[in-house]
């Protein structure tokens, strides 16, 4: 797969700068050939006899030996030493005290294989010391050599390399995001080749710990949005005591004082196409609008990229035939050095890009300016271009997601199936968080559900290990557990790619950041399977949609209530005319259409409170749909009851998201008023629908709850504070009391008042507020510090539905969630024993369709069973809400709330409306826009 060429460091150069070993990897990295080696090693013969030229221009001089020095590879094999290590030594701390043994390891290396044998793993001088089979000869050997001061018994349990991630933004968008440390948008121009993730890198972002908590050990960290953003870095995910950033770099070396421009280090150019740079410089008025725009800014800079290195060259040429240079220094701009280093094979190029004639726009870039992209990041569209990415000289990665779609154009069309489609097609597949996009502590849910859907287990974790290193052109030092490589392992619960796994314990150049008890219940537990594909047979089992007289067979396993499934065989389900008349181990019947499954189990469908579904179709084009309140003071005229919004008035049905949503078990939605920067104070009246009713007159329920959103999301001008926004509600709500109009109604607790918000303390201010004025019926949504308060809430009879249960701590107003993280609880566990009644949704309308997933993985990390993560995302939702429960069910091929799972039959009303369901429908627009 990958061939090595050795370059030797020419002779003369070796006093400029000490190249410790040069193995260049062809594969993904920039290249520098033997040819330009030789060519370049004997130039400047002239000098000799213009010394005094020599002289003056001694500095040009460098810079132009400079041009033909490339990145570096280390090899590991011959590394003592990792530096980073000793900036945790001190008077009191040796080296020693930092050795560490992990026996009985098993071991799942970057490359995704397993071995065989379970494996005694030697951490010394912060580097992995050697691998051997556990308790054999050799260990023993290694045992004696380093004498290790710390000894683990991993007991069979998975040990990785750390993960790799390849695009975050941690750092420099610290969370909880506040004004004075978000520092990821430079917009003094569409194109800042010049910035640096380093200049603004935060070592107080409490992320990093909270990532590292995830497995996660490295990570590129890249600037954002501008058509050329500019330069990342790769970070260690430990802050070291002397709370250097410099020193948390992958490549820190103590001898080098200038990483920012380091000849010989592994560099990277940020770049992005398509709709962020057309957006993001609105208010510049001379700014691209098109991307017509956005490709001239970007090949005027690489022009006069191109012209600089030209001129570089030239004058290179002139000192080297000893032509009098008049003075003039060796041409240089601070503006242009890095697209010049790009230019010449010296810098690995990621590109944002989503649409496929933005990823050719690129292409055509690259090829007219000769550079090469590395990766192109996000690339949902990718899958549908492989030959047209494969064009290229070098091969490029896709750096993507595996569950993004829908909230904007370029991201309409993505696939879950593109990781799989990209692999097969022979193109390298890695993840990227995009934190704080996605919490980049959750990284290893990236590659699961990329495994889910199709790509192969080895790949998956390759593709946020050593792949990812490959990438990052650092996989000569991390991604990997081999000797001589920097010491950043993991100890997992479980399967990584196992729903719910967790890191135990993470080491990071050989210290210890995350060290929780090893709980061996899953040890050697295997990998999860994919999702199979829709066999024919299945397929041609369509012919029963429409059916109310079928019987299912094969049903294991029952989460629908009332029906129970006896202990040892399975259970048949026969409908007839619409009605369920038997379930039993034997429905004596003859002439009725079957239905067969191998793993059957009967749940009920879910429930999501969206927050699109039936209003807009992508949320950033108010176009498709009912369109977005923006700041038009609509809302803002509250006292007038005849001002609130209802999304009942402006549901479209019959959309994508709503289809996906049904195909993959949500068969009803709860959505609200929508407005795209946000809930503000007041949101409206939610409208609560079955996803595949095409009737408007077959809404569930019109009218389900008042939501407002109290909190730092609710402030808005007129009620900036947030004891502006509760002393209106109260307003609103007693000034109201005896009269017949929405707010009426919710103080009489006849509909119930959905309140948006996170934050411990607001959510006491409205327990208050519901005390005194006695009746109203609280909903708190969000709720993610709830656990902070769950007595409170089981006194008070208020119900919570955790939007997401999974704690991000992107804002202040959620900073205190409980990660769930390495055994400790999660916030589902405390409203469980503290009997708070609770329900699971989801804050992003792309995760809709993983609704059972998500509750699988609250309940591998919580102390619910699955029936109860079940009832969480469906029954529990209806109950809270007031609404009855649905008229349906599922039939799944395996347990919903596993990975592996799908779904066999859906019913409705007593009718089987789909039989093994297209996760992803050919929905029109979806596939032609
Ligand atoms: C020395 O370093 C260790 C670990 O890096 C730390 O726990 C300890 O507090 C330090 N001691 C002193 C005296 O600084
Ligand atoms: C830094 O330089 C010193 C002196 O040349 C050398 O002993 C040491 O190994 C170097 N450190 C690294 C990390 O290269
Ligand atoms: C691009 O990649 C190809 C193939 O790996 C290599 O030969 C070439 O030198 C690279 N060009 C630049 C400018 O990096
Ligand atoms: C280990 O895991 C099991 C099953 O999840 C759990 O019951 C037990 O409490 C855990 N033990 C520890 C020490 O965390
Ligand atoms: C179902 O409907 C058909 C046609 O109306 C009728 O003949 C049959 O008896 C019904 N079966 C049951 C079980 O109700
Ligand atoms: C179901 O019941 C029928 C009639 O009693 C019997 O003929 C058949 O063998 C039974 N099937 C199974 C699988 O028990």
């Amino acid at each position: 797969m990958e061939k090595h060429i050795s370059v030797h460091s020419p002779g003369r150069w070796t006093t400029l700068r000490s190249v410790i070993a040069i193995t260049l990897s062809i594969g993904l990295a920039l290249l520098y050939t033997q040819t330009k080696a030789e060519i370049a090693s004997p130039i400047y013969p002239s000098l000799h006899k213009s010394p005094f030229q020599h002289k003056q221009y001694s500095k040009g001089l460098q810079k132009c030996r400079e041009r033909f020095i490339f990145p570096s590879r280390i090899n590991a094999e011959a590394r003592e030493f990792n530096p980073r290590l000793n900036l945790y030594l001190n008077s009191t701390t040796k080296p020693k005290d930092f050795s560490t043994v992990i026996q009985n390891s098993l071991l799942l290396n970057g490359d995704g294989n397993v071995e065989q044998n379970l494996k005694d793993i030697y951490i010394a001088n912060g580097l992995i010391y050697g691998i051997a089979d556990a308790g054999s000869e050799e260990s023993l050997k290694y045992n004696v050599s380093i004498n290790p001061s710390r000894v683990i018994d991993a007991k069979g349990l998975y040990v990785t390399p750390g993960l790799v991630e390849t695009h975050s933004h941690v750092g420099i968008c610290t969370q909880p995001e506040l004004r004075g440390v978000n520092d990821m948008f430079e917009l003094m121009s569409p194109t800042t080749p010049f910035t640096r993730t380093l200049d603004a890198f935060n070592v107080g972002d409490p992320a990093i710990k909270l990532i590292s908590f995830g497995g996660v050990t490295s990570a590129l960290v890249l600037p954002s949005a501008n058509t050329v953003s500019g330069e990342g870095f790769v970070f260690k995910m430990l802050v070291p005591p002397s709370v250097s950033a410099e020193q948390m770099l992958v490549q820190y070396d103590p001898n080098d004082t200038s990483p920012n421009t380091s000849i010989n280090r592994q560099r990277y150019i940020k770049l992005a196409c398509g709709e962020n740079p057309k957006r993001r410089f609105k208010s510049l008025t001379s700014a691209p609008k098109t991307r017509m725009g956005s490709a001239y800014l970007f090949r005027s800079l690489f022009a006069r990229a191109t012209s600089l290195k030209e001129e570089q060259d030239n004058w290179c040429d002139k000192l080297e035939q000893g032509v009098d240079l008049n003075g003039k220094p060796f041409p240089e701009s601070t503006e242009l050095e890095l697209p010049v280093a790009l230019l010449r094979g010296k810098v690995r190029s990621n590109s944002h890009c989503y649409e496929t004639y933005d990823i050719e726009t690129l292409l055509r870039q690259a090829r007219e300016f000769h550079f090469n992209i590395t990766a192109i990041h996000h690339a949902l569209d990718a899958y549908k271009i492989p030959d047209i990415i494969k064009q290229q000289d070098n091969k490029i990665a896709i750096a993507t997601f595996s569950t993004e779609w829908g909230f904007k154009k370029e991201a309409f069309q993505g696939s879950v199936f593109s990781p799989k489609i990209l692999d097969d097609n022979g193109i390298e597949v890695v993840f990227h968080s995009d934190h704080p996009a996605n919490g980049g502590q959750d990284l290893i849910i990236q590659a699961q559900f990329g495994h889910n859907f199709g790509l192969p287990a080895d790949k998956a974790f390759a593709g946020v290990t050593g792949n990812s290193a490959k990438v990052l052109g650092l996989d000569d030092r991390i991604g990997y557990i081999k000797k001589g490589y920097d010491a950043d392992v993991v100890i997992w619960d479980r399967h990584p790619l196992q729903m719910g796994s967790s890191p135990l314990k993470v080491f990071i150049d050989g210290v210890s950041v995350l060290d929780a008890p090893l709980n061996v219940t899953h040890q050697r537990q295997s990998c999860p399977e994919s999702l199979k594909p829709i066999t024919t047979t299945e397929q041609k089992l369509e012919s029963l949609k429409g059916l109310t007289t079928f019987i299912i067979r094969g049903i294991e396993k029952s989460y629908l209530n009332g029906f129970n499934v006896e202990k040892t065989g399975t259970n048949e389900l026969l409908v007839q005319n619409g009605t369920i008349t038997c379930f039993s181990k034997n429905c004596t019947i003859s002439n009725v259409p079957v239905l067969k499954l191998h793993h059957g189990y009967l749940s009920p469908g879910a429930t999501a409170l969206t927050i699109t579904h039936g209003l807009v179709e992508m949320p950033s084009e108010p176009e498709t749909g009912d369109g977005d309140i923006l700041d038009s003071g609509i809302l803002n005229d509250f006292n007038d009851p005849h001002n609130v919004l209802f999304a009942k008035d402006g549901l479209q049905l019959e959309s994508a998201h709503l289809e996906r949503a049904h195909n993959s078990g949500t068969l009803r939605v709860i959505t609200p008023p929508f407005r795209n920067e946000g809930h503000k104070f007041l949101t409206g009246v939610s409208a609560a629908f079955e996803t595949d009713i095409t009737n408007l007159e077959n809404i569930t329920k019109s009218e389900v709850a008042l939501h407002l959103t109290i909190g730092d999301m609710g402030k808005q001008t007129i009620l900036p504070t947030i004891s502006s926004q509760i002393s209106e509600l109260r307003k609103l709500l007693v000034d109201n009391r005896m009269k017949d109009n929405i707010y009426g109604r919710a103080l009489r607790g006849e509909i119930p008042l959905a309140l948006h918000t996170n934050n411990k303390y607001v959510m006491l201010q409205l327990i208050n507020l519901k005390k005194e004025l006695v009746t109203p019926k609280m909903i708190f949504i969000g709720a993610i510090e709830s656990h902070l308060i769950a007595d409170d809430l089981a006194q008070n009879d208020i119900s919570v539905v955790l939007s997401p249960w999974r704690c991000q701590r992107k804002f202040w107003d959620e900073r205190r969630c409980l990660t769930g993280l390495h055994g400790t609880p999660t916030v589902v566990s405390v409203l469980k024993e503290h009997g708070v009644k609770f329900g699971i949704a989801v804050d992003d309308d792309k995760l809709v369709k993983f609704l059972f997933q998500e509750a699988g993985i609250a309940a591998s990390r919580s102390i619910i069973s699955p029936q109860e993560a079940i009832d969480s995302i469906s029954t529990n939702i209806d109950d809270i809400f007031g609404l009855p429960h649905q008229n349906g069910f599922l039939v799944t091929e395996g347990s919903p709330v596993e990975f592996g799972s799908r779904i066999g039959a859906i019913v409705e009303n007593g009718k089987l409306v789909n039989v093994f369901p297209e996760l992803e429908p050919k929905f029109e627009i979806a596939q032609n826009y």
